[in-house]
């Protein structure tokens, strides 16, 4: 071996033994395939959507700034495409994931590299299948840890565990809203709610399926919890515990302390259970139930999991007294108006929030439920009134084009697949939560708003009361917002301005709009692509609730959507 060989050989080696030190970042590759697989809750057994077998989902786990690399092969008969539920896709909108908005969806046998980098993110966020209903079994939890030897900005935990919401259908979620869609009518409910994909105790036929959660006395556990139900809001609570909030969609929260929680779909929160002192001599209920406001049939059941004390000496576990939690009324909005005003974010020097103070555009949308005409030849639809459901955010109920529109954007073809030009604000006033005008009748198209490139944002969110108030989880892909107000009634332009929090309101990226309300939320546009917000109950989606955000490309180099990856499925 030759000197220079040597030095090459030496350098290798001294580059090896500082990596652990600069490269703190790291690439963590997964391979999800999709494929079928049998599972039993409440004595139904049935082949479901999975990924590798796994129901629920595995977790991907990642430190902030470490970039992924997940592939997603296709073993099942339908379409499938993967979204990263908050990840903020800085300039990699063709990892995000919804189909037809960021990408074809991937077919049969095919395979698809999601590719995309967590920048100033950590916390708890979920993936989740993004085409038609298929993410009833297709989720799993998203773990950011802290960069390494980073802190948390609260107690160390001495243990973390996932707590992930879910709704269990005895029929095929696919068939149940196919045939919503053909009838108009509503679809049929959910037969129980999960906890990391256990029905639990209150259902029939299923005490076997209960989440256990096993503690030691006196220590900090870190619950990250995650509501991937379809179509339910969830109150959550453990019987004699208090929970600290301390995270909401990934962003740190100013720690308050609640003995139940309320989680939308499309929400995460992380909070610290404190267990008690000593060991308690009983086990305890965790229980959720929906907030429901709206009209129509919900799954009004109780998803029920045990937490339980490892016992200091040989007990008889068996026999210890069973605690069961309170949980608020079906329709408790003072309860979510409450808990919506406790959150806060930190707004520290270290995690400030960074609020857009100016507002260079302007949005009124309403959003909710409506009907549109039957046209079916010889029937009568089952919607209200022999009409079909539709839903719609300013009356346009958006329609999924066929070919994907970051695509379209990215060709400069845009022609036929969508139209710039979705409403500033509704084109037709009314009195919004109050009693509904005469013509109701949705309409419907592809519109996008096209956004220039650091464009700050406020967006004013104003539930319609057309079939009844009911609050909405809107769901804003690529950026976080922050919520800056939010009241009941009409939103008042000239006076509901002056209560906006700009100092430390909670920053997310899913926000039930009030039952009979609204809320005001401001981003800053600096992330390059097309965006989709939709309602995050699922049903509401298929009805339309949705519409998508166009950010152009800024003049920097680093200020441009990249080009999409050679294996982008096509349509
Ligand atoms: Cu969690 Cu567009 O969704």
């Amino acid at each position: 071996m030759g000197d220079s060989q040597l030095l090459a050989l030496f350098s290798v080696f001294m580059a090896l033994c500082l990596l652990p030190h600069y490269a703190l970042a790291m690439t963590r590759r997964y391979d999800f395939n999709i494929k079928m697989q049998n599972v039993t809750r409440l004595c139904h057994t049935k082949s479901i959507v999975t990924v590798n077998g796994k129901f629920p989902g595995p977790p991907v786990v990642a430190r902030e700034g470490d970039r992924l690399l997940i592939k997603v092969t296709n073993h099942v008969p339908n379409n499938i495409t993967i979204h990263w539920h908050g990840i903020r896709q800085l300039r990699s909108g063709w990892a995000d994931g919804p189909a037809y908005i960021t990408q074809c969806p991937i077919q049969t046998g095919q395979s698809y590299v999601y590719n995309f980098t967590i920048v100033g993110q950590r916390g708890t966020l979920f993936w989740h299948a993004h085409i038609s209903w298929l993410r009833s079994t297709l989720y799993g939890p998203i773990i950011i840890l802290p960069k390494k030897n980073v802190n948390y900005p609260f107690q160390k935990p001495y243990k973390e565990v996932p707590i992930i919401f879910g709704e269990w259908f005895n029929a095929d979620p696919e068939a149940i809203i196919k045939q919503a869609l053909a009838t108009g009518g509503g679809p049929n409910v959910s037969d129980a709610y999960t906890i990391n994909g256990l029905p639990g105790p209150l259902y029939n036929c299923s005490a076997k399926d209960t989440f256990k959660l096993r503690v030691k006395a006196g220590k900090t556990y870190l619950l990250r919890i995650i509501n991937a139900a379809l179509n339910d809001e969830l109150f959550f609570s453990i019987a004699n515990h208090t929970l600290t909030v301390v995270d909401a969609d990934a962003v740190y929260v100013k720690p308050f302390q609640t003995s139940t929680l309320l989680i939308t779909p499309g929400q995460t929160t992380n909070v610290l259970l404190h267990t008690k002192p000593r060991f308690p001599g009983a086990t305890f209920l965790m229980t959720a139930r929906p907030y429901v406001t709206g009209p129509g049939t919900f799954d009004n059941s109780t998803v029920a999991a045990i937490l339980e004390y490892k016992t200091p000496s040989p007990l008889h576990i068996k026999n210890l007294p069973l605690h069961k939690p309170h949980l608020p009324s079906l329709n408790d909005t003072s309860f979510a108006t409450a808990f919506a005003g406790k959150l806060r974010s930190l707004a520290s020097p270290e995690f400030p929030a960074k609020v857009p103070r100016e507002v260079e555009r302007r949005f009124f949308f309403t959003v909710g439920l409506g009907t549109r005409p039957c046209h079916r030849k010889n029937a009568t639809c089952q919607g209200p009134n022999g009409t079909r459901f539709a839903a719609s955010v300013s009356n346009v109920s958006f329609v999924l084009p066929s070919k994907a529109l970051l695509g379209a954007h990215f060709a400069g073809r845009s022609s036929g697949v969508y139209s710039p030009d979705f409403p500033v604000s509704p084109l037709r006033w009314f009195n919004y939560t109050g009693s509904p005008p005469n013509n109701t009748a949705v309409g419907n198209g592809t519109k996008l708003v096209v956004l220039a490139f650091n464009t700050s944002v406020e967006v004013v969110l104003q539930d319609t009361s057309i079939l009844g108030a009911e609050s909405h989880p809107l769901h804003l892909h690529g950026f976080n917002f922050f919520v800056v107000g939010q009241g009941f009634g009409n939103y008042d332009p000239n006076s509901d301005p002056n209560g906006f929090n700009l100092v430390d309101p909670v920053e997310r990226n899913t926000v039930g709009v009030p039952a009979g309300g609204w809320v005001a939320i401001r981003f800053l546009a600096d992330n390059p692509g097309v965006w989709f917000m939709h309602c995050h109950l699922e049903v509401h989606t298929s009805w339309g609730l949705k519409m998508a955000w166009l950010v152009l490309d800024g003049k920097l180099p680093n200020q441009k959507l990249l080009p999409p990856p050679s294996d982008l499925p096509k349509c």
